[in-house]
């Protein structure tokens, strides 16, 4: 069985003091939960890695990044490395989050290298893929999921598989109110799925975790996580509050 993980992606928000405090609400609502049902990770901005990380210290609650790059060490200003990150404690990284790709130029290539250099180091990764409204208009939703699936996944081979989280975030769904329904998430999930199976094996096509995300919210949560195939949510406007985060970490 697959344990379900609930990541909350706090994205460019919350200064240090704002951090340790939104972690500390939530810490003390889900730890029972994250001790015995689900996989909770908390993915604060780098700034604040360091402080959650003392406040999850002794918590089942996991330290999550959400970016790294794909060399251990060097002159590359302004990046920050596995080896820096697994010193903070953190256990995931969150990989091509249709922000990065969209604004940064994140490709399926870079994310690609950053996910070897993860797991290689111990570092699970949470790889984002989605497709615009564009491109679910047109009818390419699978083709470019696909595309993003296999270019990430190249070559890789995660010694253990629950390191490896891939996250279905349509981009018309994020910070947009509009979800994606629960069949439908889980009709692309379900092919994601299929396709790491193709690509990695039956055995780590049955036991990598793979989340919904976009516009997930106490009130839909339950719509997705009832689906045979989607295995937890990354959760980013719903998890800058401690409340509404709990009840999505409760189902
Ligand atoms: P929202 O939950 O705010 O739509 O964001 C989703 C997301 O991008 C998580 O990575």
């Amino acid at each position: 069985m697959r344990r379900p993980i609930i990541a909350g992606n706090w994205k460019m928000n919350k200064t240090v003091p704002e951090a340790v405090r939104l972690a500390k609400q939530i810490k003390l609502l889900v730890e029972e939960d994250a001790r015995e049902r689900v996989e909770v990770v908390l993915c604060p901005p780098f700034t604040a890695l360091h402080a959650v990380g003392e406040v999850l210290q002794d918590s089942a609650v996991k330290l999550g990044a959400q970016n790294v790059h794909d060399q251990p060490k060097g002159a590359y200003t302004g990046e920050v490395s596995v080896p820096m990150l697994k010193d903070l404690g953190c256990e995931y990284v969150i990989l091509g989050h249709s922000e990065r790709r969209a604004y940064f130029g994140e490709t399926d290539e870079m994310v690609n290298r950053k996910a070897k250099a993860a797991l290689s180091r111990d570092l699970g990764v949470i790889i984002c893929v989605g497709e615009t409204l564009h491109e679910k208009r047109e009818g390419r939703t699978e083709e470019v999921v696909r595309t993003q699936v296999r270019g990430a996944l190249a070559g890789l081979e995660p010694a253990r598989p629950e390191q490896l989280v891939i996250a279905y975030e349509p981009v018309w769904a994020i910070g947009t109110g509009e979800n994606a329904t629960g069949s439908e998430a889980n009709d692309v999930i379900a092919m994601i799925r299929r396709l790491v199976g193709e690509l990695l094996g039956a055995d780590t096509a049955e036991a990598v975790r793979i989340q919904y995300g976009g516009s997930v919210k106490p009130e839909n949560i339950k719509s997705f996580l009832t689906q045979s195939d989607i295995d937890g949510a990354l959760v980013g406007g719903a998890s800058l509050e401690a409340a509404s985060f709990a009840e999505i970490v409760k189902g």
